[in-house]
């Protein structure tokens, strides 16, 4: 993925924290997938009263993207509230795994600081994402 490519998936995930809907945490987090082929699918978290049935950004956007066909992702990018960036939840990392290669990229920006992307991959993220396809123990710490 070029330069262009990334900054824009930045300001689509950004922009999508505009939709979030966080009236219990404040924490407004926008998502942007980027699938094969190119279009972007974008998504935000969405809260409810019911803590536990809060849906994070990423997931909403997987989903969304899956639902309209594309299930094949080339890059993440999440923006999160304040000046650091941070990292996709492990269980919204596991859904990812499913939808794309261990090297696709995952970009984080805080809204605070947008110039200050950080650039990482789910191999890091996530080194040992469950899968049915691929059979193998946990290395030992
Ligand atoms: N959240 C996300 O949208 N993505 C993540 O990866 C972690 C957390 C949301 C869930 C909740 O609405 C708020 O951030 C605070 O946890």
């Amino acid at each position: 993925m070029n330069d262009a490519a990334d900054k824009a998936l930045i300001r689509s995930a950004l922009a999508a924290r505009k939709r979030a809907h966080a009236p219990y945490s404040g924490f407004a987090v926008g998502a942007a997938i980027r699938v094969s082929g190119g279009k972007t699918v974008c998504g935000c978290n969405v809260e409810n009263a019911s803590y536990g049935l809060t849906v994070c950004a990423e997931r909403v956007a997987a989903f969304k993207a899956v639902s309209r066909g594309f299930d094949s992702f080339r890059a993440l990018a999440v923006a999160v509230p304040g000046d650091e960036p941070m990292p996709p939840c492990g269980a919204c990392l596991q859904v990812l795994a499913e939808f794309c290669g261990k090297d696709i990229p995952i970009i984080m920006v805080a809204a605070g600081s947008p110039g200050r992307p950080v650039r990482t991959c789910l191999r890091k993220l996530l080194p040992h994402a469950f899968s049915m396809h691929e059979r193998r123990g946990a290395s030992r710490c």
